[in-house]
C-alpha cells in the first residue's frame, strides 16, 4: 500500500512524543509537514519541515498557520493544556480535517477508568469541544510509555534500587508501547487513504509494542541484569490497597502519589489496560518488538 501524503501540522514536535513522531512523519517522505511552536520557545526542528513560531492567544497566527492543513497533531506538555482549546477552534476554522488531540495514553473507551483519573476527564472534554465545535478528533491510544515509564520506575519495577512492588500478582497482562511505536504507528495512520483514514473519525486508533504482564516485564529487567527474584525486594499489593494509599497521600497534598494509583489501574478488569483485541497493526508490519532489546537500552541510557 502506498502512503497517502498530507499536509500536517504538529505542535510539540521536539517534545518527548514529539520527537520520536516528527522524524517518523517526515520519514514517510511524503507529507509536507509544518511545526507549530510558541513565539518564545527555544526549540529548534530538523530540516524538511517548516517552522511557523507565534503566539497561542493570536487566533490570526493560528488559522493562518493551519490554513490548508489536513491534519493537527497536538503533542502539547501536559501542563499546557490551556492552550489546546485555542488549538482545536484555530484549526476547525481553517477547515483542518482531523485533529489528533493530547491522548497519547489511556484507552478512551474505558470509561470506569476516564471517570476516576482527573487527566482523563480533561482529555475527553477536550475531545468534546473538537465535536462541539464541528470538528473529528482521532485519538492516538499508546497507554503508558514503556520505556519511558519503566525508565522512571512507574510501573512499580525500581530498575536501580532492585525494588519490584506486584499489583494484585503481576499476572495480569496489558499492552505497553515504546516511545518509537507511537512515532511509527502515528505516521502509518497518518499515511492511510482517506477512506481509511476516515474510518478513525471520532474513534481511537491502539499502538502497542507489548502485551505484557508485570511479572514479564521484571523477568526482562532480571533477564537483561543477569539477576533473580532473590536480588530483588519484591512485594505484592492489592490494586484497591494501592489506590487507597495512593488518595490518602494526595488529600495530605502530595500530588505525585497519584502515579502509583494510576498505573496499577491499567492491571483492573475492565479498566483498559488490555486492549489486544482491539490492535490491527499487523496490516502496517508493525510485530511485538523485543522487550529485551528495549530493556537493555533503557539500561544503558539510564546508567
Ligand atoms: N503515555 C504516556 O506514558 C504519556 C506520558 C506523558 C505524556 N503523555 C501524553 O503525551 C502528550 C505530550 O507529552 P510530552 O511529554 O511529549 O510533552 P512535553 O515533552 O512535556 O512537551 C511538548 C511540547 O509542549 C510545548 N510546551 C511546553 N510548555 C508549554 C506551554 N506552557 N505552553 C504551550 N506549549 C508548551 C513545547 O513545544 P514548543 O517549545 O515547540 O512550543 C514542548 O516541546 C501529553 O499531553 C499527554 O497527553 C503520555
Amino acid at each position: 500500500m502506498s502512503p497517502q501524503g498530507r499536509k500536517i501540522a504538529i505542535v510539540g514536535g521536539t517534545g518527548t512524543v514529539g520527537s520520536v513522531t516528527l522524524p517518523a512523519l517526515l520519514a514517510k517522505n511524503v507529507h509536507t509537514i509544518t511545526a507549530i511552536s510558541r513565539g518564545d520557545s527555544t526549540a529548534t526542528f530538523p530540516d524538511g519541515c517548516i517552522v511557523k513560531k507565534g503566539s497561542y492567544e493570536d487566533e490570526d497566527f493560528l488559522v493562518s498557520a493551519l490554513q490548508g492543513q489536513d491534519v493537527l497533531v497536538i503533542q502539547l506538555s501536559r501542563f499546557a493544556m490551556d492552550a489546546q482549546a485555542p488549538l482545536t477552534r484555530a484549526a476547525v476554522k481553517a477547515g483542518v480535517k482531523y485533529i489528533l488531540p493530547t491522548e497519547f495514553g489511556s484507552d478512551i473507551e474505558a470509561l470506569q477508568m476516564v471517570e476516576e483519573q482527573l487527566p482523563l476527564r480533561g482529555k475527553a472534554e477536550r475531545r468534546k469541544l473538537v465535536e462541539e465545535l464541528g470538528g473529528t478528533w482521532i485519538a492516538v491510544v499508546n497507554n503508558p510509555w514503556f520505556d519511558w515509564s519503566m525508565n522512571q520506575g512507574l510501573w512499580g519495577i525500581d530498575i536501580k534500587a532492585r525494588k519490584a512492588t506486584l499489583y494484585g500478582g503481576g499476572n495480569t497482562k496489558i499492552n505497553t508501547s515504546t516511545l518509537k511505536r507511537v512515532g511509527e504507528g502515528v505516521a502509518e495512520l497518518l499515511s492511510l487513504p482517506e477512506e481509511e483514514l476516515a474510518a478513525y473519525k471520532n474513534k481511537a486508533f491502539y499502538i502497542s509494542s507489548f502485551y505484557v504482564t508485570q511479572r514479564e516485564m521484571l523477568e526482562s529487567v532480571q533477564r537483561v541484569t543477569g539477576t533473580t527474584d532473590k536480588d530483588w525486594v519484591i512485594e505484592d499489593k492489592e490494586i484497591a490497597q494501592v489506590a487507597k494509599e495512593s488518595d490518602e497521600e494526595v488529600k495530605k497534598g502530595n500530588m505525585m502519589a497519584m502515579i502509583p494509583k494510576f498505573y496499577s489501574a491499567h492491571f483492573r478488569e475492565g479498566y483498559g489496560g488490555d486492549f489486544n483485541h482491539k490492535l490491527n497493526l499487523e496490516k502496517f508490519g508493525l510485530a511485538e518488538e523485543d522487550i529485551d532489546a528495549v530493556v537493555k537500552g533503557i539500561i544503558a541510557s539510564s546508567s
